[in-house]
Order: C-alpha cells, then sequence, then structure tokens
C-alpha cells in the first residue's frame, strides 16, 4: 500500500516517522508542496493522498488527483470549508478529515487570549519592555465578573465552557444544535440576539460554512453590549473584519482577540520581518493595544499536530483497504 502525503511541515516529521514505524508495511511518500492540479501527479501510483493546506481544493485539483488514479483524500485537518465537494462527489472521491484532534487546543488559546484581553497583558508587556513598571493605567478585569457568551457548543466550544468555569465566569450559550448536558445544565439563551444582548465577551466555536458567513458584521455588533471583548479561533469568515474595525474605533468592542483572518492564506505562517504586511489592515490591527493577533495557532500543539498526522494516515489506510473509517467525511 502507498500513501501521499501533501504540504507536510518540518514539525509534522516526527509524528509521520513514528507512524510509518508502527505502519512498516505502508510505503509513505510526501511533499512539502500543497496539491495543486501541477503537484496531483506527485501522487501517481497511491492509493490514498494525504492533505492539509487553507488553498481550496478546487475541481481541478481534485479532477488532476482522480486523473492519476487517486481517488481517496485525508485531511489532516478539521476545516472542509475550502473542499469543493459538488466536484469531490462527481469525482467518486472518499473524503475523511480529523474532527477531533486535540479540542483543548483551541480552547485553551481562545481563553488564554481571553484573559490576556481582560488583564491587558499587551500593553502591560510592552511597558515592562521598556522598563515602566508602573501600574497605572493598566488596569485589568476579572474573568469571574463577566458573562461570556459561547456561540457554538461542539468539542471546542464545550471545553472552553469548562475552562470559563474554572474561572468561575457567567456562561450563556447558543447553538442550533443543542447539546444536551449543558441544556440540562440551563446555559443556552433562546437566540443569538439574547446572548449578544447579555454577555460582557463573546468567542466563537462554529464551522466557516456559508451560513456563518459574516455572522458578527455591523448589525450584530450593534446589539451587542458596549465595550463587548470579542475572540474569534474559528474561522475568518465569521467576521466582517471591516465591521469589527469599525466597532474598535468607536469603542463598541473594548477588545478584539484573532487567531484567523478571512484573508490569511498567505499572509499568516509566512515571514513578514523587514517587510511592509501585503494588507495594511492587519498591520493596523496588530498595532492596536486592545488587540491580539495570532497567526492561526490556537490548534498548534504537539498533541494536536500528532492527532493530526496519526488520525488522517489510520483513514487512509482504511480507505485504501476499502473501508470507510469513522472520520469519514459524509457528503
Ligand atoms: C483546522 O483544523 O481546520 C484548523 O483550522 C487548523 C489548521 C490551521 C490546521
Amino acid at each position: 500500500m502507498k500513501i501521499f502525503a501533501y504540504g507536510i511541515r518540518d514539525d509534522e516529521k516526527p509524528a509521520l516517522e513514528d507512524w510509518e514505524k508502527k505502519n512498516p508495511d505502508v510505503t509513505v511518500g510526501y511533499t512539502q508542496e500543497l496539491l495543486t492540479p501541477e503537484t496531483a501527479q506527485l501522487a501517481k501510483g497511491s492509493d490514498s493522498a494525504v492533505v492539509y493546506q487553507q488553498l481550496d481544493y478546487t475541481k481541478e485539483s481534485l479532477t488532476a488527483l482522480a486523473e492519476v488514479g487517486v481517488t481517496n483524500l485525508s485531511l489532516r485537518n478539521v476545516g472542509t470549508d475550502n473542499i469543493d465537494f459538488d466536484a469531490a462527489k462527481e469525482l467518486g472521491f472518499n473524503v475523511s478529515n480529523v474532527p477531533v484532534y486535540s479540542p483543548n487546543a483551541i480552547a485553551e488559546h481562545s481563553m488564554i487570549q481571553l484573559s490576556r484581553l481582560l488583564r491587558r497583558t499587551k500593553p502591560m508587556d510592552a511597558k515592562v519592555a521598556k522598563h515602566d513598571l508602573r501600574w497605572a493605567p493598566t488596569i485589568g478585569r476579572e474573568m469571574r465578573m463577566q458573562t461570556v457568551g459561547v456561540i457554538g457548543t461542539g468539542n471546542i466550544g464545550r471545553k472552553a465552557i469548562n475552562i470559563l468555569k474554572g474561572f468561575g465566569a457567567k456562561v450563556i450559550a447558543y447553538d442550533k444544535f443543542p447539546n444536551k448536558e449543558l441544556q440540562e445544565e440551563g446555559l443556552y439563551v433562546d437566540s443569538l440576539d439574547d446572548l449578544y444582548a447579555q454577555a460582557d465577551a463573546i468567542s466563537l466555536y462554529v464551522p466557516g460554512v456559508p451560513e456563518n458567513h459574516h455572522l458578527i458584521n455591523k448589525d450584530s455588533i450593534a446589539k451587542m453590549k458596549d465595550g463587548v471583548v470579542l475572540v474569534n479561533v474559528s474561522r475568518g469568515n465569521l467576521m466582517d473584519i471591516d465591521d469589527v474595525i469599525d466597532g474598535l474605533n468607536s469603542g463598541k468592542i473594548s477588545d478584539f482577540a484573532m487567531d484567523v483572518y478571512e484573508e490569511e492564506v498567505g499572509l499568516f505562517n509566512e515571514d513578514w520581518s523587514g517587510k511592509e504586511f501585503p494588507d495594511p489592515k492587519i498591520a493596523d490591527l496588530i498595532a492596536r493595544d486592545n488587540v491580539l493577533v495570532t497567526p492561526h495557532i490556537a490548534f498548534y500543539t504537539t498533541k494536536a499536530v500528532d492527532e493530526m498526522v496519526h488520525q488522517s494516515f489510520d483513514a487512509a489506510v482504511a480507505f485504501a483497504k476499502g473501508e470507510t473509517p469513522a472520520i469519514a467525511v459524509k457528503f
């Protein structure tokens, strides 16, 4: 059996070597390049392809892969929003993702960022770096005094709720598909509007599917409390960033942490030191004391990377054997 993997990063290699040791009967080929119509032929002769990229899996790329005989595609990440599923269906693809690699990784990052915003660590760290060790005016707020609105109570949202409970915050939640236990605890509000009206801070854990596109926009922001704190570690397209910037400018939004950005492809996970950002908005956001920008690193822990590699390669083997792995995507 042969599996070919695209976009393998150096930090994934230890996990990949470990998987190879455990699966000596599988030949693994890989490249650092992403799957494109041009690189598809690298997978020729393989039973399955393993991929991770933020670039779209277009009809052209999928067709090129199918033309070299590969119609098993295992994603090493959770998000499937960049796959052309119509094309995948038409071409007879099997697709898997890794829906649960480490919800804690993402939930922890979001709550670390929320705590940092509340305790104003960015301006305080900047003062300390300049040897200004005075307290004022960089006074913080306490987590337990906040009503935190969690939008999306899947695996990640629920971990975030547990962390919030540890801090003693009041949690309110909204999900189109409520979780029974949380329902019994009475955590859900009836609508997003209710959540907007009550929350001091709002953190998002929903996928970037079309119906969630620009969920956070000038209308939803207008329904929020004055001085609301926003956290987005989920998908960039959940927010109309211009409306968020307007909210920051007017003070309606007091603080904002973003780990994702609608225009992040080609921007995040690149070294811009000594160079100008191609996008002035990101430079503006990074420069603000009350905004924390991280380049889509919420997921980025040793545990998560290990799971992403192991689970995706296991699924690729299952597809190659004609089986349906538990993490196959239904479409
Ligand atoms: C996903 O798993 O879809 C993520 O957003 C993390 C990705 C950057 C590997």
